[in-house]
């Protein structure tokens, strides 16, 4: 399996397969790689001649030092995983210097909205460092096409409002057979703190299949009080928006698409999920 250190070596490897006519798909990632960027993966591999994954962790879409610090960071083990997928994938493991030069920046975006509530409120400039990066790594790579998870749902809409002539392609949220959504942040759970995690997905789940039956703040304050009576759990948010828009609301127009968004504590580890209503 290559291994890209450098831009400019990825850059002239790409170029080359380009002018053999290979499409090439696009998996950024920030490594501790799970099945649901490897099922990315698979995805852009049945789709395209060539995959390349990025692995760097972007400093600049980090609210807190700790947070970034204790990400998890492996690239062997990320390698392992990827060449029992396929040993042609192409990896890209940069350092911050090779993405940002000597200083890093962040980009100043107008997202229109897109960035007001859930992550965008909790939390600060995370989607300013997000944009910013993935537009320096889809200008290296050039992709035909980039596959992000739906479980960073706001994530995927932000990126797919950027200006860019690539094919955003959004893939389903994989879930451990609890319900759990597949995260990188998992790998810092208890099986205790797995367990109780699980009943995140199952709040959603009740939460959408309860929908046309109760008032939409009756639901949701119940959804939430449920969440809080688990010792272990803490209720960041819980939101019921549009997806075009992802404009909180209170009433559901059944001609738009909606989603469930929540953030929840689990013993200080942050999750995010979500689940389309309708
Ligand atoms: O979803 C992620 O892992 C990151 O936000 C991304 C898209 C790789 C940008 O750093």
């Amino acid at each position: 399996m290559k291994i890209f250190h450098n831009k400019l070596e990825l850059i002239e490897h790409l170029n080359q397969l380009r002018k053999l006519g290979l499409s090439i798909g696009f998996v950024p990632t920030m490594g501790a790689l799970h099945k649901g960027h490897l099922s990315l993966l698979k995805k852009s591999s049945s789709n395209n001649k060539v995959s390349v994954v990025s692995i760097f962790i972007n400093p600049t879409q980090f609210n807190s030092s700790s947070d970034l610090s204790t990400y998890p960071n492996n690239l062997k083990e990320d390698c392992s995983l990827l060449k029992n997928i396929s040993e042609e994938i192409l990896v890209f493991a940069p350092n911050s210097k090779e993405i940002y030069g000597n200083k890093m920046y962040v980009k100043s975006y107008d997202f229109k909205g897109l960035d007001k509530f859930m992550e965008g409120e909790f939390r600060n400039n995370h989607f300013q460092g997000v944009a910013t990066v993935v537009e320096l790594l889809l200008d290296i790579v050039k992709p035909d096409r980039a596959y992000f998870g739906e479980k960073d749902f706001q994530q995927l809409q932000i990126i797919k409002s950027l200006k860019t002539n690539i094919k955003i392609i959004g893939c389903e949220t994989q879930r451990e057979k609890s319900g759990l959504a597949l995260s990188s942040r998992n790998n810092k759970l208890s099986l205790k703190s797995k367990k109780v995690a699980s009943n995140i997905f199952k709040s959603l789940t009740f939460l959408k299949s309860n929908i046309s039956n109760y008032n939409i703040k009756d639901l949701t304050n119940a959804v939430s009080d449920n969440i809080n009576s688990f010792d272990q759990m803490n209720l960041e948010y819980l939101i019921i928006a549009d997806e075009d828009k992802l404009v909180p609301t209170d009433s559901i127009n059944f001609k738009k698409k909606y989603r469930a968004f929540i953030s929840v504590f689990v013993d200080g580890i942050r999750l995010i999920d979500n689940i389309a209503l309708n």
